[in-house]
């Protein structure tokens, strides 16, 4: 049967709301689903790259050979620990990558492009984006058929959206993108926190009807697991935080039937 992945942007130029920690999780557990998944890290911080297990520094090949040193993504993508679970990994190099893509035509498409070539070999990519909206993240956008936007349950947890939106949009009429919003992911909830409930109900006002009914806790072995290279599902597959990843995994895939 031939595929054709639905590609997906964790997006959100806010640093440190989970969009590393949903990529990395929300794969594992597609993967565990039967589905094919590529997550694609497009952060120079290279966060989900040894969030999978891979070491950076050794890696031989990233994303920045392929979007400026043309090389195929066949040739720097790596199998993960899970099967059906593939990796396309970053390094520090990609935050030259920036520079270089300025002076080049469809500097914007690059990565689009990349993945028009094996998205056949998947059912979902997801793309971990950078916590900005430079280059990188609109090549994010541009590439992406939908985004997720994980927001933290914290005070300035809405700050930033609008600016987020409007970026979206601008992507949308200005570069003929058609990137839609899949949905927001409530992060790091904590149920008997009063501003976790409060951010809930802002973004349920705010994204009606585009809120994942999945909801992410805090839980501590979500922050741990990265150190051993592992998702949460190799990591500790009974804990809360695994659980929510599940549902999430659960309610994408029964959203697109
Ligand atoms: N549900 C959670 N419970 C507890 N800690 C979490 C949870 N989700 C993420 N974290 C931790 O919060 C920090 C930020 O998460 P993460 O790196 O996924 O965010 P990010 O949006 O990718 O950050 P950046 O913007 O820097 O790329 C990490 O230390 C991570 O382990
Ligand atoms: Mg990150």
């Amino acid at each position: 049967m031939e595929l054709m992945a639905q590609i997906i942007g964790l997006v959100n130029q806010k640093g440190g709301v989970a969009k590393t920690t949903t990529g990395i999780n929300l794969a594992a557990y597609l993967a565990a689903l039967g589905k094919y998944v590529l997550l694609v890290d497009i952060d120079p911080q290279a966060n989900a790259t040894s969030g999978v297990g891979l070491d950076s520094q050794t890696v031989p090949l990233n994303l920045y050979h392929s979007l400026i040193g043309g090389l195929l993504p066949e040739e720097i993508i790596r199998k993960t620990a899970l099967f059906g679970y593939d990796i396309m990994p970053a390094a520090p190099d990609l935050a030259g990558a920036t520079v270089e893509l300025v002076s080049q035509p469809n500097r914007e498409f690059k990565l689009y492009e990349l993945l028009r070539r094996i998205r056949t070999n998947y059912d979902y990519i997801l793309i971990d984006c950078p916590p900005s909206l430079g280059l990188l993240t609109i090549n994010g956008l541009v590439a992406a058929d939908e985004v997720i936007i994980p927001v933290q349950c914290e005070y300035y947890a809405l700050e930033g959206l609008g600016q987020l939106l409007r970026t979206i949009e601008l992507v949308q009429e200005n570069l003929a993108s058609p990137t839609k919003i899949k949905g927001a992911l409530l992060t790091m909830y904590d149920r008997r926190n009063k501003l976790s409930r409060q951010v809930r109900k802002e973004m349920e006002r705010n994204f009606s009807g585009h809120v994942f009914s999945a909801v992410i806790p805090r839980c501590v072995k979500l922050a741990e697991a990265p150190s051993f290279g592992q998702s949460i599902l190799q990591y500790n597959p009974h804990s809360k935080g695994a659980k929510a990843y599940r549902q999430l995994a659960q309610e994408i895939i029964s959203l697109d039937k």
